[in-house]
């Protein structure tokens, strides 16, 4: 199917997307095995809608695509917080190669005592679709999230869907949780009961095992990201969150999106630890922001 087909059954409007700091203009191969320039350039951010950028995108197209989207009624975002969910993860299936994962990370609205349950609805519908849910992991705010209302606990978390095309082909866990008891191996010997002697070999623990799927970090000024800027954007993920899904699902030279590109940390951190990226952010404002956070760290 060509990109404008794509787009037509989308009912949207190819437009010329903002494409700038592009630098590696890729020759793919059409299903007739035409070659064909493909009209996306990576370490490129879109200023538009995230469904005009996926339709230029062929199949089975990424490694990896980590965002957050616009939920439930959360911010207004200038008016861009109509999501058009079902599509959006029709494309993102299309568009991810087997193997590829998708890091979607939301939380609920709650209106009058009753959480909008939207986290779940999206988590089963990628579910439906076709993708696997490889893992629930938690985003902890720290110190204690926001304030929510006075009737129920803190507000401190939000899910982070871990998705997978199939089994996930790249794994590499990150093992900074300290073991209390490390120790080496080492081999000994026993003396069993009818006097001989028995070698025996005692495994040891690491001082560093893999992490929990909880994890946790310090948010807000100062503490998501160093970059005065970013704090322009109402809703910023932290680097950190970032980069260590980054690390954790992809491997160098990897190409990795993110639709809802907001101010550009994913951009930013694709770039600092040598991976490609595709940014789509609608609105023009938080697009000069993400292109401020990437130049600063050229
Ligand atoms: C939760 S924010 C993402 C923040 C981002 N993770 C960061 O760290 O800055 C969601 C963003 O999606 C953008 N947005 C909403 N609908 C969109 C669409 N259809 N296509 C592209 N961007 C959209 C909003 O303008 C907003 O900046």
């Amino acid at each position: 199917m060509s990109m404008n087909s794509h787009a037509e059954q989308l009912n949207l409007k190819i437009e010329k997307g903002n494409s700038t700091l592009g630098n590696i203009a890729k020759t793919f191969f059409t299903t007739e095995n035409k070659s064909t320039e493909l009209p996306i350039t990576l370490n490129s951010i879109y200023n538009e809608n995230c469904l005009v950028t996926m339709a230029r995108m062929p199949d089975n197209f990424l490694d990896m695509t980590i965002t957050s989207p616009p939920y439930d009624d959360m911010r207004s975002y200038d008016g861009n917080n109509i999501l058009q969910f079902k599509s959006i993860a029709q494309e993102l299936y299309r568009i991810t190669q087997e193997g590829g994962v998708v890091v979607w990370v939301i939380g609920d609205q709650t209106t009058k005592g009753n959480e909008s349950g939207t986290s779940f609805v999206h988590a089963l519908y990628f579910k439906e679709i076709g993708f696997n849910l490889f893992d629930t992991m938690i985003y902890a705010k720290k110190p204690r999230g926001a304030v929510g209302n006075n009737k129920t606990y803190w507000q401190a978390f939000e899910y982070m869907f871990v998705l997978s095309k199939g089994t996930p082909k790249t794994i590499n866990l990150i093992c900074d949780r300290e073991n209390k008891d490390s120790r080496n191996g080492d081999s000994g010997t026993k003396r069993l009961h009818d006097g001989t002697l028995y070698k025996h070999n005692r495994g040891g623990y690491s001082k560093f095992g893999r992490r929990t799927n909880i994890w946790k970090y310090n948010v807000g000024k100062g503490h998501s990201t160093k970059d005065p800027v970013a704090f322009e954007h109402p809703a910023i993920f932290p680097e950190a969150l970032a980069r260590d899904h980054i690390l954790s699902w992809s491997n160098e030279g990897d190409i990795i999106y993110d639709p809802f590109l907001g101010s550009g940390t994913t951009a930013k951190m694709c770039l600092i630890n040598d991976r490609n990226y595709i940014g789509s952010e609608i609105n023009s404002k938080y697009v000069e922001i993400a292109h401020k956070r990437i130049l600063s760290c050229l």
